[in-house]
């Protein structure tokens, strides 16, 4: 009995690893697809010339998790915020929510992604932070 429960256990590990391994992949052609690439350098080699001049943050290092000062709407109040999936999604949603400080512009409305996309957009750039920790 407690053999079939473990083979089992084991067995939706594998299957939900390969689920984010396929979510990961997808969601970095989703990445270049729909242009997030041209502001949000993830490549140490290779600069994002667009974000440069609009200072988009990196989505470099360690940086999943991390506290960052935003306005809340266009030019108001500053406040603080953890990049998390929640923020990650509204970001998405709704750019100008908040705006990250120090950027020279708000994030324009990327191309239209759902909300299936946003979750594979979110698993790529979250599993980026965790591959430079390992080093
Ligand atoms: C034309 C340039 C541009 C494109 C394309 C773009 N972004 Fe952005 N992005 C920005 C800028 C500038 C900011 C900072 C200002 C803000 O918060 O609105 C930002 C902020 C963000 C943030 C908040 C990050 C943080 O550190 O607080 C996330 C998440 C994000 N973008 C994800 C994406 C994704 C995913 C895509 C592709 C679907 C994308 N962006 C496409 C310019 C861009």
């Amino acid at each position: 009995m407690f053999r079939i429960a473990a083979y089992m256990l084991f067995g939706f590990g594998v299957l939900s690893l390969q689920a984010d391994e396929n979510l990961i992949t997808q969601g970095k052609t989703l990445f270049q697809t729909k242009i997030c690439f041209t502001c949000h350098q993830v490549d140490p080699a290779v600069p994002a010339p667009a974000g440069m001049a609009l200072k988009a943050p990196t989505f470099l290092g360690d940086f999943w998790g991390k506290e960052r000062e935003v306005h809340k709407g266009l030019g108001g109040p500053i406040i603080k915020v953890k990049l998390d999936d929640e923020y990650f999604i509204e970001s998405l949603k709704k750019p100008l929510d908040k705006v990250v400080k120090g950027a020279l512009a708000p994030m324009p409305p990327p191309p239209p992604v759902t909300d299936a996309e946003i979750k594979a957009l979110l698993a790529y750039v979250k599993s980026l932070s965790k591959a430079e920790k390992k080093k």
